[in-house]
């Protein structure tokens, strides 16, 4: 008699909207108070997938969330340096652990390297900007205006990674790679967010 091999079940897909909403829900726990009006989110094909790509999007949404809930808060109110900080340290973190977790493999395959490599360049460049609004004054006019333009950077950033990065890399991928590397993502940005510090650097050109 054939033995039979047991399959592992396939992991289940959240629907879209609960996936959204339960991303949302984890910014509003920081400020439970404070509105997170993140309206329409760009199409991607990725929200709720149960592996690497569907958890990544979590925290996009995750940080959409952030960016809308900070526009709600006023100078150097409470409520604003804490939903500050809880974004610059969930953004180093995810874009550490994105970097371990996917791109490092991505970056590898000539096919993809260039599409990682994109990714990558723009991690540095965030990096950068959240260290520039760091070492500037909440409560000054011109705070909520940089805020604004970071807040552009980083949403197109994520944007490009559902539609344009996330989509070239998946091609190059098995079933079983995307399954690792959601649970390599989420072991290291637990590990990157804990060590996670706060940098403050004016940029010194605009
Ligand atoms: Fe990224
Ligand atoms: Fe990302």
């Amino acid at each position: 008699m054939a033995t039979q091999t047991k399959s592992r079940p396939a992991a289940k897909r959240k629907p879209e909207k609960q996936a959204k909403a339960d991303a949302v829900a984890k910014a509003k726990a920081i400020e439970p108070d404070v509105a997170a009006r993140i309206g329409s989110t760009p199409r991607t094909k990725f929200r709720g997938n149960p592996d690497i790509f569907g958890r990544l999007v979590e925290d996009h949404d995750r940080h959409r969330a952030l960016f809308a809930m900070i526009e709600e808060t006023e100078g150097k109110s409470t409520e604003r340096q804490t939903l500050f900080r809880e974004l610059a340290l969930e953004v180093q973190a995810h874009a550490a652990a994105e970097e371990q977790a996917l791109w490092s493999t991505v970056l590898r395959n000539p096919e993809t390297t260039e599409f990682a490599r994109h990714a990558v360049a723009e991690h540095k460049e965030i990096d950068e900007m959240f260290a520039d609004l760091a070492a500037r004054d909440m409560a000054s006019p011109g705070w909520l205006k940089r805020f604004a333009s970071a807040k552009e950077e980083y949403l197109h950033h994520i944007r490009e990674e559902e539609q344009e990065q996330f989509v070239a890399a998946e091609k190059t991928l098995g079933a079983s790679d995307v399954h690792y590397m959601r649970k390599v993502f989420n072991r290291r940005k637990k590990a990157e967010k804990a060590a996670a510090k706060i940098e403050k650097k004016i940029k010194l050109k605009d």
